[in-house]
C-alpha cells in the first residue's frame, strides 16, 4: 500500500522525507515522489521516478534545495499503471498546491470531467491529480479551508497530505478509512502512515480518527474536527518499539530476521498472557468483556491471509477448549454476506497491520449488528485496534517483510492462550489443567529455536526442488489450516504454484496432480489425531511416485521411510504443533525464494498492509 511521510521544522527537509519513505518501503510500491519548498516560496521543487527509492535518491543527489517543509510518497499503484508521471506528488493546475495520498477516490472521473471544464489540465491518469486539482481549485490563502471543501466533495476512503507553496511552514493532513499517524518531535512535527517512518525521529504520536484535520507548523500541531473544524484534543502516545528494530541488523532480509525473532515472539506473549501461577490472564480485557465472552452463544473469527490461517486454527481451538460453537471467514466474504450474528455474539478480527481494509470493514459490520468485536492486533494504535470493542496484542514488535512469519506465530499462541482462557472462564477447563497447557507452553520458545538451528535439511530440499513450479501442501486438523500457510508463504515470495488441502480432500481431486515430478509437502506430527490418516495419504502419494516432503516429530522412522526429505521439529501437544510446523515451512519458502533471487522482503504486486479492498 501507499506510504505517505511529511515533515516541517528546522532541518534540511529531503533527507528526512527519504529516510521516512525508506521506512515505509515494506508496505510495498512501484514508484516514489517528493515535494518540498524553497524558503523562497518561489515554488515546489518536485523529484519522482518509477521503480525504488535508490532510483530517487541518485536523481536528488546533490541537489540543493535547503527546505525545511515537505512531502514524501511512495506509490502502490491503483488508478494508473507506474510510472513517474503517475507517482505522487501531485500538484494543482498553477503548482500552488502539493498533495500525495493514499486511498481510492471512488468519484473521481464526474470530478475530473468538473475540473477539466473549469480548464484543468490533467498530466497523469491518477485519482489523487483530480485532489490536487480540487484543493487548488478551492485554495485562496488558506490551505486548510481548501482541504475541508475538497474532503466535502470526495467520496472513498483516503488520508491526504498537502502544502500550499504560499505557506511554506505549513503541512496539512486529513484522513477517513486509511491511517495517519503525527510524529510529535521538538520544534519539528512530521505526519506518516505509520510510526515505523516516524521512529528515527520521535516516538511521541499521536493517531488521527476518521474525519479528523491536522494542521502541522514547526511549533505545534492542531487537530480540529473535518466538518467543522472544532478543535479535538489527542493524546499524546508513546510508541514502545525502537527504530533499530525496524531494520535488518545483520541479516539479508527482513523475513529471515522475522523468523529467527520467533522464539522471542513466543516468550514475550508467554511472560504477558501466563502468571506465574501458570494460569492465563488477559489484562487489557475488562470485565465487561470477560463476562460477554463467558455467556457468549458463537464466536466469528474474521480476517485476511496468513490471519485468516490463524482464525482457521482459532476455530479448532475455540470449538474444542473453549466448547463454543465458532465460525471462521474470510473478511473479505463476511463483510458482504449478512452475516447472521448478534449481540450475544463475539467477533474476533485478527490482523497484523491492523489496517486491513477488507478486516476493517468486516469489523464495522459486525459493530453494526451489534456483535461485541474483539481485536488480536500486532499494531498499537492502529484502526482496528481502535475501532473494536477490545483489543489483544500480538507481541511481534514491528513485522516488516511482507511474508507475514513471526507476527503469525504470535498469533497462534495468543489465540491457543485466549481459548484456553476463555474455556476456564467457562467452567469447561479446570485450573490444573490450563497449567498443564502453559506448562508445555513454556517450553515453544527452545523448541523453535532447536528448529531454527537445524535448517540444513531445508536446504538441501531446497536445493532439490527450488526449479519446481508447482507444490501440493497437505495437513489435517490444526495442521490443515499451515498447509494453506506454507502454499501462501512459497506462492507469495518465490511466485511458484503452491496449493494447500486437508489431506483428506486429495482423493476428491488433487491427488490427479500426483506423478513423479509433483513435490508433496505433507505436515504429519506425532501426536495428533489424524496421524495415522496422513500416513495413509502419503503411502497413496508415494505409489503414485510423488516426492515427498514431511514435516514430522523426531525420529518417526514410518514418516522417514515415506519421504524424500524430512524437516524434523520436536515433540508437542497438538494444540500448538501449529506453531511447530509453521517454521520450517517458513524456511522453506525463503529458501526457495532465494534461489530464485527473488525480491523476498517486497514480492512483485504485494503489500504489507492493504489498505484498499
Ligand atoms: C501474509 O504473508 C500476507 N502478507 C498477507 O496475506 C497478510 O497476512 C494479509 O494481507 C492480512 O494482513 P493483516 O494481518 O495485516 O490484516
Amino acid at each position: 500500500m501507499c506510504g505517505i511521510i511529511g515533515y516541517v521544522g528546522g532541518r534540511e527537509a529531503v533527507p528526512i522525507l527519504i529516510k521516512g519513505l525508506e521506512h515505509l518501503e515494506y508496505r510495498g510500491y512501484d514508484s516514489a515522489g517528493i515535494a518540498c519548498l524553497s524558503p523562497d516560496c518561489s515554488g515546489f521543487f518536485v523529484c519522482k521516478e518509477q521503480g525504488k527509492i535508490g532510483e530517487l535518491k541518485a536523481r536528488l543527489n546533490g541537489v540543493p534545495t535547503q527546505a525545511n517543509s515537505g512531502i514524501g510518497h511512495t506509490r502502490w499503484a491503483t488508478h494508473g499503471a507506474p510510472s513517474k508521471t503517475n507517482a505522487h506528488p501531485h500538484l494543482g493546475q498553477n503548482g500552488r498546491v502539493a498533495v500525495v495520498h493514499n486511498g481510492i477516490i471512488e468519484n473521481y472521473a464526474e470530478l475530473k470531467s468538473e475540473l477539466k471544464r473549469k480548464g484543468c489540465c490533467f498530466k497523469s491518469d491518477t485519482d489523487t491529480e483530480v485532489a490536487a486539482h480540487l484543493i487548488e481549485s478551492y485554495y485562496h490563502g488558506d490551505l486548510g479551508g481548501a482541504m475541508r471543501r475538497a474532503a466535502a466533495r470526495i467520496q472513498g476512503f483516503f488520508a491526504f497530505v498537502a502544502m500550499a507553496k504560499a505557506e511554506p511552514n505549513r503541512v496539512c493532513a486529513l484522513k477517513r478509512s486509511n491511517p495517519l499517524v503525527v510524529g510529535v518531535g521538538k520544534g519539528e512535527n512530521f505526519v506518516a502512515s505509520d510510526v515505523s517512518a516516524l521512529l528515527p525521529y520521535t516516538n511521541k504520536v499521536m493517531y488521527l480518527e476518521d474525519d479528523e484535520f491536522v494542521e502541522l507548523t514547526r511549533e505545534c500541531v492542531n487537530v480540529s474536527r473535518l466538518k467543522d473544524g472544532k478543535p479535538v484534543r489527542k493524546q499524546i502516545a508513546t510508541v514502545s518499539w525502537k527504530a533499530e528494530e525496524a531494520s535488518k541488523g545483520d541479516f539479508p532480509h527482513f523475513m529471515l530476521k522475522e523468523i529467527f525473532e520467533q522464539p522471542a515472539v513466543l516468550r514475550r506473549t508467554l511472560q504477558t498472557y501466563v502468571k506465574k501461577t501458570g494460569g492465563i490472564a488477559f489484562d487489557t480485557l475488562d470485565r465487561k468483556v470477560k463476562d460477554h465472552v463467558k455467556r457468549t452463544g458463537k464466536i466469528f473469527v474474521v480476517s485476511c491471509g496468513t490471519a485468516y490461517h490463524a482464525g482457521l486454527v482459532g476455530r479448532y481451538l475455540f470449538e474444542a477448549y473453549a466448547r463454543v460453537p465458532t465460525e471462521a471467514h474470510v473478511s473479505s466474504e463476511f463483510r458482504y454476506s449478512d452475516p447472521i450474528i448478534s449481540k450475544n455474539d463475539t467477533a474476533v478480527f485478527i490482523t497484523q497491520s491492523g489496517e486491513t481494509a477488507d478486516t476493517l470493514a468486516a469489523l464495522r459490520e459486525a459493530k453494526r449488528k451489534g456483535a461485541r468485536t474483539l481485536a488480536i492486533v500486532n499494531v498499537a494504535g492502529s484502526t482496528i485496534a481502535r475501532e473494536a470493542d477490545a483489543v489483544v496484542y500480538t507481541l511481534a514488535g514491528p513485522e516488516i517483510g511482507v511474508a507475514s512469519t513471526k507476527a503469525y506465530l504470535g498469533q497462534l499462541l495468543t489465540l491457543a492462550l485466549f481459548a484456553l482462557y476463555v474455556g476456564g472462564l467457562r467452567k469447561r477447563l479446570s485450573q490444573s489443567a490450563i497449567r498443564g497447557f502453559t506448562r508445555e507452553a513454556s517450553k515453544l520458545p527452545d523448541k523453535v529455536r532447536e528448529i531454527l538451528g537445524t535448517s540444513e535439511s531445508v536446504d538441501s530440499a531446497a536445493g532439490a526442488l527450488f526449479t519446481k513450479g508447482n507444490f501440493l501442501f497437505l495437513g489435517r486438523g490444526y495442521n490443515f489450516p499451515n498447509a494453506l500457510e506454507g502454499a501462501l508463504k512459497l506462492k507469495e515470495i518465490s511466485y511458484a504454484h503452491a496449493h494447500g488441502y486437508a489431506a483428506g480432500e486429495m482423493k476428491h481431486g488433487p491427488i490427479a496432480l500426483i506423478d513423479e515430478t509433483q513435490p508433496v509437502v505433507c505436515l504429519v506430527p506425532k501426536g495428533t489425531k489424524t496421524y495415522t490418516k496422513m500416513l495413509s495419504n502419503m503411502e497413496e502419494i508415494l505409489a503414485r511416485r510423488g516426492i515427498i516432503i514431511s514435516i514430522a516429530t523426531k525420529g518417526d522412522r514410518a514418516v522417514q521411510r515415506l519421504s524424500r526429505h524430512v524437516f524434523w521439529i520436536p515433540d508437542t501437544l497438538e494444540i500448538f504443533s501449529p506453531i511447530l510446523t509453521a517454521v520450517p515451512l517458513q524456511l522453506f519458502a525463503y529458501k526457495i525464494a532465494t534461489l530464485n533471487h527473488r525480491d523476498v522482503d517486497q514480492p512483485r504486486n504485494l503489500a504489507k498492509s492493504v489498505t484498499v479492498e
